[in-house]
């Protein structure tokens, strides 16, 4: 492309300000900013705009069919048969691990990816570090190397590659991690023109975790899963400090399904809670936003009973299974797009550089959980929120929910549990913090009392 045309072109779409400091950009910068304007697709931006931002359709729910799409319990015994079910399916390498790990962490205003971030347990062990061993310790387990597809972003694959390196890949072999960046999609401000990010570049975010899909297929992970012979693809988020990366349970229960989907879910904690949960949106699987969600609908309960458990009570906690067929059959499905207000920092008008104290960009994002309704049906286990779910999404402070601190006292105290569990008196216990490497155990399996070690400062027992 060039100077010209893209002159033309910005001009056709109202967006001419993106070459407004042409003059002051080196040779280099001129070709990347044109490279970036290029590829561009200006009418689906501004259509976006327009039906997300300025002229917002109501809520499809409001006219779909809407039915409760309950999380399974199984029995003791029955967990133990999709525990023995799943480890043989990894066993014979037919699971792998999937990491969606392109997003901004706007929320949590970490510099760098958010799988670098150390909440601060006693061990200070990152969120890439507690994967890594807990994927370590599945191997171990089933007696095969799982291998782990990590999907980055432009914007922080050189920095999550760099420290998987930096940290000899915590003890993985090298060649069963594959990291590739997923697209991307132009940031607007409220007027619907595209933000620049310095001088020279175009504000480019991640296009959102459903953009894992096609990102799966383009990079080539499917096929090398296909040549593998891996047959099911483990998702999860990288900010949930307790997710148990290719649980062998879980991808039991998949098995036993018989379908192409399965999910984890954990029980909403009151009616009010903001998240999304199962239903089945006009006879498909789906997940309704709360915000779509009357209060009568948050707050209705089986037999129409107080005592009766939440009919929308299964929240997604962004843990799933999907089988390889699946996802390349529906790899290229268009899903609809979502909208989310961001502070992004951008240069403005005179060239000055933005930090933004509240949101100030709109961001077009595809999410995973659009995937559902592609499939006949899917099945969804509840799990133990306790036990499996510890968000890191915001800064630490007082009363704020979902932080590095809360993931911390959320995994301290199940580590606790689990000594207990091992037959630990309490007064070992007293007034210590009890961390437990998922190198020796990943779900509190096979532990005992003598596993545990206090460090020189008395105040830590770990395992
Ligand atoms: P979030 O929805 O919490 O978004 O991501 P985020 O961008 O990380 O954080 P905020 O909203 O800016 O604070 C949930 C999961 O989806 C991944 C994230 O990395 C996280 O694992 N994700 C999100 C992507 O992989 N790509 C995206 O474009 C967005």
């Amino acid at each position: 492309m060039t100077f010209e045309s893209a002159q033309a072109l910005l001009a056709l779409h109202g967006q001419s300000h993106l070459l407004r400091f042409w003059e002051e950009l080196d040779a280099e910068s001129r070709a990347g900013l044109l490279s970036d304007i290029s590829a561009i697709d200006f009418d689906t931006v501004a259509k976006l705009h327009r039906t997300l931002v300025t002229h917002p359709a109501p809520e499809a729910s409001a006219t779909a069919r809407i039915e409760p799409l309950p999380g399974q319990n199984p029995a003791p015994h029955v967990s133990a048969e999709y525990r023995r079910l799943g480890l043989a399916a990894l066993a014979e390498g037919k699971c792998a691990a999937f990491l969606v790990a392109g997003g901004q962490g706007t929320r949590l205003g970490h510099d760098g990816p958010k799988g670098v971030f150390d909440i601060g347990l006693p061990s200070h062990k990152s969120l890439f570090q507690l994967q890594a061993e807990r994927l370590l310790r599945i191997g171990t387990l089933c007696g095969k190397p799982v291998p782990w597809y990590i999907m980055t972003s432009r914007e922080n694959h050189a920095a999550t590659t760099g420290f998987f390196s930096q940290h000899a890949f915590f003890g993985l072999p090298e060649n069963q991690i594959a990291f590739f960046p997923q697209a991307e999609f132009p940031l607007t401000d409220d007027t619907g023109k595209i933000l620049l990010s310095d001088k020279g570049r175009i504000a480019l975010g991640p296009n959102g975790n459903g953009g894992c899909f096609p990102a799966l297929k383009a990079s080539g992970a499917l096929d090398d899963m296909r040549r593998r012979g891996v047959e099911w693809l483990f998702f999860y988020s990288v900010d949930n400090a307790l997710v148990r990366v290719c649980d062998p349970e879980f991808l039991g229960f998949a098995l036993k399904s018989g379908l192409p989907a399965a999910s984890k879910a954990v029980p909403k904690v009151s009616p009010e809670e903001r998240v999304g949960v199962f239903c089945r949106r006009d006879g498909k699987p789906s997940v309704i936003e709360y915000s779509e969600m009357p209060p009568e609908m948050c707050a209705a309960r089986a037999n129409d009973s107080a005592e009766g458990v939440l009919l929308y009570g299964a929240a997604n906690i962004a843990v799933h299974l999907f089988r390889r067929d699946f996802l390349e059959q529906h790899a290229d499905a268009a899903l609809p797009w979502h909208v989310a207000h961001k502070k992004i920092p951008h240069v403005d008008a005179e060239g000055a550089l933005v930090s933004p104290a509240s949101p100030n960009a709109w961001k077009f994002e595809l999410f995973m959980f659009d995937l559902f309704p592609m499939a006949p049906d899917m099945a969804v286990l509840e799990v133990e929120r306790a036990a499996e779910f510890a968000p890191v999404k915001n800064r630490s402070g007082e009363g704020v929910s979902d932080s590095p601190a809360t993931a911390r006292a959320l995994i301290l105290d199940l580590h606790r549990l689990w000594a207990q569990q091992a037959g630990l008196p309490e007064s070992r216990l007293a007034e210590k913090e009890v961390e437990v490497s998922p190198l020796t155990s990943y779900a509190g399996e096979g532990l005992a009392p003598d596993a545990f070690h206090e460090d020189a400062t008395r105040t830590i027992l770990s395992a």
